[in-house]
C-alpha cells in the first residue's frame, strides 16, 4: 500500500471531500473515511460541516466518529503501524513485543514520534492468528514477529 501524502486541513477542500462521499449509502461513516484519508485524521473543523451536510446534530456525528477508533484525532504519521492486541496474539508473547515497540519508538499507543514518521496503533485481530504475534505497517501485515523482526520493520519505516 502505498504511503500516504496527507493534505494540510483545508475548510474549502474538506467541503469538496464530504460532498462527494455524501453521496454513498450510509454517509457518515464514509465521509469520516474520506475526510481521515486527506488529511490523515478527522480535524474538530469537520465534525459540524459533516453534521450540516447529513442534518444530523454534532452529537449524533461525534458519538460515531469517537465509537470507532479507526478514527484520529490527530494527523498520523508518514507511516501507521497498527499491532494485534486479541487473544491469540497475546497467548504468543504480544505483550512484552509491544513493550519493545513502545520503547524503541519512545511513544505510547495512538501516538506519533517525534519526527512524524511512525504512529502506533492497536488492532483487534488481523486474521492472521497461525502467526501470531501479527502486525500491520501501511497496510500490509506481518506474521511471526518478534523483537528482531520488529524493529527491522521500525528501522525500515523510520529510515523512508
Ligand atoms: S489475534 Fe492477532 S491476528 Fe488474530
Amino acid at each position: 500500500m502505498p504511503v500516504p501524502n496527507y493534505e494540510p486541513w483545508d475548510e474549502t477542500r474538506a467541503a469538496e471531500v464530504i460532498a462527494e462521499a455524501a453521496k454513498q449509502d450510509g454517509a457518515c461513516m464514509p465521509i469520516l473515511h474520506a475526510v481521515q484519508r486527506t488529511f490523515g485524521y478527522v480535524p474538530e473543523e469537520a465534525l459540524p460541516m459533516i453534521a450540516q451536510t447529513l442534518n444530523l446534530s454534532r452529537a449524533d456525528v461525534y458519538g460515531v466518529f469517537s465509537f470507532y477508533h479507526d478514527f484520529r484525532h490527530e494527523r498520523a504519521g508518514r507511516h501507521v503501524m497498527k499491532l494485534c492486541r486479541a487473544e491469540a496474539c497475546q497467548a504468543m508473547g504480544a505483550d512484552a513485543l509491544h513493550k519493545h515497540a513502545r520503547d524503541k519508538l519512545q511513544i505510547g499507543w495512538g501516538e506519533t514520534t517525534a519526527d512524524g514518521k511512525v504512529t502506533l496503533e492497536p488492532v483487534y485481530c488481523l486474521g492472521l492468528c497461525a502467526c501470531a504475534p501479527s502486525g500491520m505497517i501501511d497496510g500490509k501485515v506481518y506474521g511471526g514477529l518478534d523483537n528482531a523482526k520488529l524493529g527491522k520493520l521500525i528501522d525500515r519505516a523510520r529510515a523512508a
